[in-house]
């Protein structure tokens, strides 16, 4: 079976555009591949955290993921720091790396254009370190976007010069590859285009959302004064309020505003109440099984305990036949 490994950053809560985006992937490929999915800590340390709230978003990931149906019995979930092979081979990959290649990447220059106070190494070898996560599991997969691209860009290029150098057929060069699952883009209630946890405040909604809230969020998503004529084209903001419905209502609720949209009597505050309710019975489940994961400390404990003995065994083994490859020996 084919390996994939995914890594996800410790970077706030997850919402439904995460859920139909990534998460559904995941959900998918665990059944279809040899998966490891590993909370990304090490990396998350470029912009310094606080001590006390590393731990707690690290653990707030893993619950959210698991509420989601992340399934610890068929993958490997762990941590990243847990799995200190990565930070042996991320040392090895720093001497096939080269400095102006890494300065020349997106993320890196992006990064240093919106914090140019804070450019630390960790930030230009980023990369590395990604390559270093995949490699370590010669995984041939990784489900990763289009802003990812770049990334595992770098981590061909080391697998590739690491294979030349040596004259090796070693590490496998990875891909992008999503599991058949259609990555929809789940628009924003804001009117933006785009659900995301940095568009603002009222734009995502949130996996751990109360109904109140939910409600709230949806209620205020930018609409327009309606149609005036039959079958018009739908306004982007209006496509976008479809959009959403599409995802958690049944095909006759959708039809019914779709009617109504097309003969001009649509009233946007009903289908809003509409998707407001079907929001959240798709949610309400995910939402309890968050708060069940997140106060069973030892469920977590477990989880990742044994996803990092079996991230360990996996990594153990590359990591100690690129030693030797590379000439480090026992004598
Ligand atoms: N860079 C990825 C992101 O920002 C997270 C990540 C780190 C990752 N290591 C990885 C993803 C390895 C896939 C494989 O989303």
């Amino acid at each position: 079976m084919e390996t994939v490994v995914s890594g996800i950053r410790p970077t706030g809560n997850l919402h439904l555009g995460n859920y139909f985006g990534a998460v559904k992937n995941f959900l998918k490929m665990q059944n279809d591949a040899n998966c490891l999915f590993f909370v990304a800590d090490y990396h998350s340390l470029t912009t310094h955290p606080h001590p006390d709230n590393l731990n707690a978003t690290v653990k707030q990931v893993l619950a959210e993921y698991l509420a989601c149906g992340l399934n610890p019995d068929v993958s490997a979930i762990y941590v990243q720091s847990d799995l200190p092979e990565v930070a042996e081979l991320f040392l090895l990959l720093n001497m096939i790396a080269y400095t102006g290649e890494l300065e020349r990447s997106v993320s890196f220059k992006e990064k240093i254009r919106k914090d140019p106070d804070n450019v630390n190494a960790g930030l230009l070898t980023y990369p590395v370190l990604m390559a270093s996560d995949i490699l370590i599991h010669k995984a041939a997969k990784v489900p990763v976007g289009k802003d990812q691209e770049q990334h595992l860009e770098y981590t061909r290029n080391y697998a590739n010069r690491f294979n030349h150098l040596y004259g090796v057929e070693f590490f496998p060069e990875p891909v992008a590859y999503n599991f058949g699952v259609n990555l929809v883009k789940v628009p924003g209630l804001d009117g933006s285009g785009k659900m995301g946890k940095s568009e603002g405040e009222g734009n995502a909604v949130f996996l751990k959302d109360e109904p109140d809230v939910i409600r709230k969020k949806v209620m205020r998503a930018v609409t327009d004064s309606g149609p005036t004529e039959p079958n018009q084209k739908k306004p982007e903001v209006i496509e976008n309020l479809f959009t959403l419905m599409k995802l958690v209502s049944s095909d006759d609720t959708v039809q019914h505003f779709e009617d109504s949209y097309n003969n001009c009597s649509i009233r946007y505050g009903d289908m809003k109440k509409q998707v407001a309710e079907d929001m959240n019975i798709f949610v309400a489940p995910i939402r309890e099984k968050i708060k069940e994961i997140s106060s069973d400390d030892k469920l977590i404990s477990k989880v990742v305990k044994e996803g990092a003995e079996k991230a360990r065994e996996s990594g153990r083994k590359t990591l100690s036949e690129a030693r030797k490859i590379i000439g480090i020996r026992s004598f």
